[in-house]
């Protein structure tokens, strides 16, 4: 009759006691479990010959701790040539989030870097309306791959172009994470410096999820100034310290209004509110963009503002932003 003393001596011949964690019986199963490196050749020895001892029992080998690192380190979505990603996110939908991204990437790409923009907001993909193609669908040449369309000399890609408008709604956390993962991994973006990431909107499964599976080189937090805005702003901020994204800075959208006719300053849901939140927590403030006539009617009509006025005040403040922005990848 073989004792577990038996066994473990067997066992003792292939690996280190500490590597040993559990010794079971369970019916007519012998399982080992090892926290150990995982080693087949090794494994599969001393499955043998703790068979020969046991006869009657079904031997398994088991590694633990490979498994564990396994889980906890989720494998990143691999985006294939390019250098920078940042995450353009918002508490909640509506502040101008897209706006901010759609400028921000044409921006960049006025400093001379090759920008790509992706559209990953489930709920409501602007990004094809903002530069103009609407709902023109991508081109696949191999069936397998997509090529982005290539618009206001920035590379882009919407989440929109393959969902029909209602099924966002009916998506959960993993059906429109994998169709995120495949859209972003399968475009051929070529040599890229930069992409902008359009996040969706809030803090929930999607957002979590492709904070840890992007490899962000850093996040930019868009807040109106008024507090409730703010609020969720900061779910935004502790969302990405939490996973490990640095937070590159905040932007207030919204800021201020400019009367087209008389020029005056109203500031309508207060001012400043994003920058004190910043100073609260450390983080940068990266700069106020103003509420204006024409950068919604140019984000809405195909043509943003730093494409269409470059020499604007309003395009000027959206490239101050993105030279901090800049400076702050290198
Ligand atoms: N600074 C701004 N001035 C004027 N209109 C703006 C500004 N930022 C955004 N908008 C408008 O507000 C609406 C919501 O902006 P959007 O970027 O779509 O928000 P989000 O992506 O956060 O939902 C759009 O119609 C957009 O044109
Ligand atoms: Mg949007």
């Amino acid at each position: 009759m073989t004792t577990p003393e038996d066994n473990q001596k067997v066992i003792a011949k292939y690996f280190k006691p500490q590597e040993i964690s559990a010794l079971k019986v369970l019916g007519s199963r012998l399982i080992i479990t090892l926290n150990a490196k995982e080693d087949e050749a090794l494994a599969e020895a001393l499955k043998q010959e703790l068979t020969q001892i046991n006869p009657d029992k079904k031997v398994s080998v088991v590694f633990v701790s490979q498994k564990k690192e396994a889980e906890n380190l989720p494998s990143k979505w691999r985006v294939k040539g390019v250098k920078h990603i940042i995450a353009v996110a918002s508490g909640k939908g509506g502040v101008g989030k897209s706006t901010t991204s759609v400028n921000l990437a044409l921006a960049l790409a006025n400093l001379n870097l090759k920008v790509a923009l992706f559209d990953a907001d489930i709920y409501g993909p602007s990004v094809p309306m903002m530069l103009g193609y609407g709902k023109t669908p991508p081109v696949s040449y191999d069936g397998k791959t997509f090529e982005p369309f290539m618009e206001c000399s920035i590379k882009s890609m919407s989440i929109g172009s393959m969902i029909s408008d209602d099924t966002a709604l009916i998506w959960r956390g993993a059906k429109a994470c994998g169709a995120i993962e495949q859209l972003l991994t399968q475009t051929n973006w070529g040599e890229i410096d930069v992409m902008v990431i359009d996040m969706p909107p809030g803090t929930g499964d999607i957002q979590i999820t492709m904070s840890q599976k992007i490899d962000f080189s850093g996040a930019v937090i868009v807040s109106t100034p008024q507090d409730i805005a703010l609020i969720d702003a900061i779910k935004g901020i502790n969302l990405f310290n939490k996973i490990g994204v640095p937070v590159l800075g905040v932007i207030e959208n919204m800021s201020y209004y400019i009367c087209e006719k008389c020029g005056h300053r109203a500031e309508i849901f207060g001012h400043a509110g994003a920058e004190k939140t910043a100073q609260k927590y450390g983080i940068d403030f990266l700069g106020e963009i103003p509420l204006h006539y024409d950068i919604r009617s140019n984000a809405d009509s195909g043509t943003p503002i730093v494409q269409s006025a470059p020499d604007s005040p309003y395009a000027k403040a959206y490239e101050n932003i993105a030279r901090k922005i800049a400076q702050k990848l290198k």
